[in-house]
C-alpha cells in the first residue's frame, strides 16, 4: 500500500490563530499550517477524490477556526494520542464551558471489512447500522458534523453558514478545497463531507490482538487468561461484542463502534437517561452504547460521564457494584433476577487488564495522515 508524507511547506503562514489549547482571552498565537501536500490513501478507491476531500478534512478537525473564538477544535477533544478521546470526564468548549458527558474515542465509524461504504461516494450512513454517541442519536457520519460545530457548549457557533466565508479568508483552505473539488470554492455541505471522510478513514486494526490472531503471534499467558474471562467467564463480549471470538471469520469481526444500547447498572436512579432521551421511551432509560474497547487503555477516565478514573475502578465495579436499576440489562442478572456482580479476584482483574491493554493500537496513534498539521511558531 502506497503511503505518502507530509511535506512541511510553507513554514510561517502566520495566521493569527489560537492554537487549540489555548483559552480564549489568551493572545492569539501564531501558527503555521503545513499543508498536506501529498495526498494521503486514505481508501483505496479514490472515485470522487475522497483522498483529496479527506486531506481537507484532516485540516478542518484540527482548525480552532470552525469555532466562534477559534480556540476550539475537534482534536481539542478528540486527541490522537488518546485514540481521540480526552483525558477528562468532561472536556472544555466554548468559552469554557464543559460537555455534558465524556467525549469518545474515534475510531471505526463505519465497517473496516467488506466494501467500504464510503469509497463508492456513498456517504450516507455509518455503515452497518452502527449508531454514534452515548445516546446513539445519529447514525450518519456527516450529519453529525454539525452538531458539534453548531453546539454552544462545544464550539460557540450555532450556524453553520457562517462558517464558509470565515473559512475562505484564510490563506491555506483555496488550494485544499481545489485540488479536492475543483473549485475553491467553501460550503457547509463540503465542510461536513471533508471531515466526515477524514474521521471515518480513523480505524483500529494493528493492536497486539489482531496481529495475536492475524500473524499468529502469541499473547502472554496472563493476557491469554483475560481474554478467556473476558470473553467466557464473566462475558463481557456478550455486550462488548465488537470484538468477536468466532475463529471462523478470521477470529474478529472489527467493524462497528457499536449498535447496542444498555443499561451497565451505574446508579440506582438515573440522572442522565441516556437512550430514553432519544426514544421517549422509559424502558430505553439509562441505557448507554457498550463502546468498542479498542484503546480503552488510552481513553479513561471511563462511561458517560467519566466517573471511572481506571480500568481497576471499572471491573471493581462490575465485581460489587452493579446496581438494581429498572433497565439493568438482563446479562448483568442472575437466575433470582439480581445484579450479577461478578466476584472478581485481584488475579482476574489483572488478568483482564492485561487482556485489555493488547487492544492499543500504537498505528493508528502515531499515523502521520491523522495528526495536527499545524504547527505553533
Ligand atoms: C468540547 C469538546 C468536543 C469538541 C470540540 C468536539 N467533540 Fe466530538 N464528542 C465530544 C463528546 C463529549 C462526545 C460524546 C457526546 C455524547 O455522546 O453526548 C463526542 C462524540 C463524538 C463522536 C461520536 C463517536 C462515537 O463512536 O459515537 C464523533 C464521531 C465526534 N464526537 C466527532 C467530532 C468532530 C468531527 C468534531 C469537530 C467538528 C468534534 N467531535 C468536536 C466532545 C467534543
Ligand atoms: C450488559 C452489557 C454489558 C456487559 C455484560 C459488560 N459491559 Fe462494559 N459496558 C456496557 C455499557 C452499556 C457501557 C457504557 C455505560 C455508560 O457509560 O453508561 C460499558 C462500559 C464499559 C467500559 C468503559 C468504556 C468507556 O469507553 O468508557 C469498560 C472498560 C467496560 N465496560 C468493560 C467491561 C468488562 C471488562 C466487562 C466484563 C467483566 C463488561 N464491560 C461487561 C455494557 C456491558
Amino acid at each position: 500500500m502506497k503511503k505518502s508524507a507530509v511535506i512541511a511547506l510553507l513554514a510561517a503562514l502566520a495566521v493569527g490563530m489560537y492554537s487549540c489549547s489555548k483559552s480564549s482571552d489568551s493572545t492569539p498565537a501564531t501558527v503555521s499550517v503545513v499543508l498536506p501536500q501529498t495526498v494521503h490513501q486514505y481508501y483505496a478507491d479514490n472515485t470522487n477524490n475522497i483522498n483529496e476531500k479527506a486531506t481537507v478534512g484532516r485540516v478542518l478537525f484540527y482548525d480552532g477556526h470552525l469555532s466562534l473564538n477559534n480556540a476550539i477544535s475537534c482534536g481539542s477533544c478528540h486527541k490522537q494520542a488518546l485514540a481521540f478521546a480526552d483525558n477528562v470526564s468532561l472536556s472544555t468548549g466554548y468559552e469554557n464551558r464543559l460537555t455534558k458527558r465524556n467525549s469518545m474515542p474515534i475510531q471505526d465509524l463505519v465497517a473496516s471489512s467488506g466494501p467500504h461504504p464510503f469509497e463508492k461516494g456513498m456517504l450516507t450512513s455509518a455503515g452497518g447500522g452502527s449508531f454514534l454517541f452515548w445516546d446513539g442519536r445519529e447514525n450518519n457520519v456527516q450529519n453529525l458534523i454539525a452538531r458539534p460545530i453548531t453546539n454552544h457548549v462545544e464550539m460557540g457557533i450555532s450556524d453553520m453558514s457562517v462558517l464558509p466565508a470565515k473559512l475562505s479568508a484564510l490563506p491555506y483552505y483555496s488550494k485544499l478545497f481545489t485540488d479536492a473539488y475543483g473549485t475553491s470554492e467553501i460550503t457547509k455541505d463540503k465542510i461536513s463531507e471533508c471531515i466526515a471522510y477524514f474521521i471515518s478513514s480513523i480505524k483500529t486494526g494493528n493492536s497486539r490482538y489482531e496481529l495475536s490472531v492475524i500473524r499468529k503471534t502469541v499473547l502472554t499467558a496472563q493476557e491469554q487468561e483475560g481474554m478467556l474471562l473476558f470473553q467466557n467467564k464473566f462475558m463481557c463480549n456478550s455486550c462488548h461484542n465488537s470484538i468477536s471470538f468466532d475463529t471462523s471469520s478470521g477470529g474478529m469481526n472489527n467493524g462497528y463502534t457499536s449498535m447496542d444500547f444498555m443499561d451497565n447498572g451505574l446508579d440506582d436512579s438515573y440522572t442522565d437517561m441516556g437512550q430514553g432521551t432519544i426514544t421517549g421511551n422509559a424502558t430505553d432509560n439509562g441505557k448507554f452504547k457498550a463502546p468498542k474497547l479498542h484503546n480503552i487503555a488510552l481513553t479513561a477516565p471511563y462511561m458517560h460521564d467519566g466517573r471511572y478514573k481506571t480500568l481497576d475502578e471499572v471491573l471493581e465495579h462490575y465485581s460489587h457494584n452493579i446496581r438494581n436499576t429498572p433497565n439493568l440489562d438482563i446479562r448483568l442478572r442472575d437466575q433470582a433476577n439480581q445484579p450479577r456482580n461478578m466476584n472478581m479476584t485481584n488475579d482476574e482483574k489483572q488478568a483482564i487488564i492485561a487482556f485489555l491493554n493488547t487492544l492499543t493500537d500504537t498505528k493508528m496513534i502515531t499515523e502521520t495522515s491523522f495528526s495536527n498539521p499545524f504547527r505553533a511558531n
